[in-house]
């Protein structure tokens, strides 16, 4: 977090954003200036001001035109802000140079700076720590020119703890500026392999939760909607929750037995928001596995959202992403206590697929979705009762590992096995009897 942030100084911030004349968006300019604000406001910036430009294209210098640049430093006249923060990504170049425009006396951010920035606020556990750092060195490395002293006061934690912005001890030849470029890539690798390490745990774990036969559910959704809220609610634990964005960054595992007794793991994980940084996407890869291998997904909307449409598109796309668009999902659609016309309730029941009204907070519709839940998870699985023959200890491993096992004894013939099977995988079986 910054230092000037620290010290009870609050930043004052204006925000930019862009609409570009011929991208066809669902998301209006206002509507992600909103957000932008949100997210600077969460990360404790009082936003005084916001204007947008409508392009044709960006201008490579400054991203915004000439006449929108020489506009903001008359407006900075006025207003005095410390910092502009800019709703698009800017190139390292952009950034230096619209610092330049100003005499360098205002900071210029981009969103994913913010949303950076925030990440590391919010990362409890070690691997959250670990995640945001990576994707805070991926992101800085290519904007380390001279602004460096400037970056590593803005860096705060991450570079006092991970030693990449001291004073480096000079090569031959080298300038301060490839000590610090040579000690960032340094982290950087030291950051992976240990992330490495990070992902190994978790596959074994993984592993060992597939033995067991428990179905994982994972809950998705853009940041706020109520995900955490959500699983506090039906697994009675208590889950980080605070009406800010990204609340959560680490993935929060609970056990939940459904209506039928069937039992579950309900994993929580980090929020989306519409242009997630792609670093964040590849340092959070670990954390973002557990989406990948979970039987089921619970997708939670905040209904009341105004942007909602907005909201549910930018998860979709992040899940494109990840590659796990195939899987089962349930809609949630959450805080409908906050409804304003309880009328329109069937109609977004219908135009979700899936979807069960609820409301986390007050505990609404949380049984009929859990219901909705357990039906989707048996709905792919079928009953089996089978011998396997000694031979085939192949067989009885797919079906500890895939399926739920029942009753497990061992006869003359071979293992006995009741239980049930994905569909798929209990033909193989009477395939590989054969
Ligand atoms: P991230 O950590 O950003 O991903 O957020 P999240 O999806 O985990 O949201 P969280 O559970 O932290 O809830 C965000 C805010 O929405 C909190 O202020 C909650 O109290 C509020 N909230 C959650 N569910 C409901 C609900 O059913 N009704 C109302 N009115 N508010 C809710």
């Amino acid at each position: 977090m910054e230092e000037g942030w620290k010290d009870g100084k609050v930043e004052r911030g204006f925000l930019v954003g862009v609409e570009f004349k011929h991208k066809r968006t669902i998301w209006q300019v206002e509507d992600s200036l909103a957000e932008l604000a949100q997210l600077a406001r969460t990360a404790g910036i009082e936003v005084v001001g916001q204007t947008y430009q409508r392009v044709e294209s960006i201008t490579p210098a400054t991203f915004i035109g000439k006449g929108k640049v020489e506009e903001l430093v008359e407006l900075h006249a006025d207003l005095s802000f410390d910092v502009i923060i800019f709703d698009e990504e800017l190139s390292p170049r952009q950034q230096r140079e619209l610092e330049e425009a100003f005499d360098n006396q205002v900071k210029v951010l981009d969103r994913t700076a913010l949303i950076l920035d925030i990440f590391a606020q919010h990362a409890n556990t070690r691997e959250g720590a670990l995640q945001v750092e990576l994707a805070q060195y991926e992101y800085r490395l290519p904007r380390l020119t001279r602004a460096w002293t400037h970056l590593a006061r803005q860096t705060g934690g991450a570079v006092g703890r991970g030693g990449a912005g001291g004073v480096g001890l000079r090569g031959p030849g080298e300038t301060q500026l490839e000590v610090d470029r040579r000690r960032i890539r340094e982290r950087i690798i030291h950051l992976k392999r240990e992330l490495e390490e990070v992902r190994i745990h978790r596959r074994l774990y993984r592993q060992r939760r597939r033995r067991e036969g428990i179905p994982v559910v994972a809950l998705v959704g853009y940041t706020n909607a109520g995900k955490s809220t959500l699983l506090n609610a039906i697994s009675g634990a208590d889950v980080f929750v605070a009406d800010q964005l990204f609340a959560t960054l680490d993935p929060t595992t609970r056990r939940v037995e459904l209506p039928r007794g069937q039992v579950v793991l309900f994993t929580d994980t980090v929020g989306f928001i519409q242009k997630l940084p792609t670093q964040l996407v590849a340092a959070f890869r670990a954390t973002l596995e557990e989406v990948t291998e979970a039987d089921l997904l619970l997708h939670v909307i905040d209904i009341t959202h105004p942007n909602v449409y907005g909201q549910v598109m930018a998860v979709h796309d992040t899940l494109v992403e990840i590659g796990v668009t195939e899987k089962p999902m349930v809609n949630a659609l959450n805080k409908i206590d906050q409804l304003r016309d309880p009328q329109a309730l069937a109609g977004l029941v219908a135009e979700f697929p899936d979807s069960v009204p609820v409301s986390a907070l007050r505990g609404y519709g949380l049984d009929v979705l859990l219901a909705r839940i357990e039906e989707i998870l048996q709905e792919g699985m079928v009953n089996v009762d089978v011998v396997i023959p000694y031979q085939r200890g192949d067989l009885v491993a797919s079906f500890h590992e895939r399926g739920q096992v029942d009753h497990e004894s061992h006869t003359a013939e071979g293992t006995h096995i009741r239980g049930r099977l994905p569909r798929e995988l209990a033909a193989q079986l009477e395939e590989g009897e054969r």
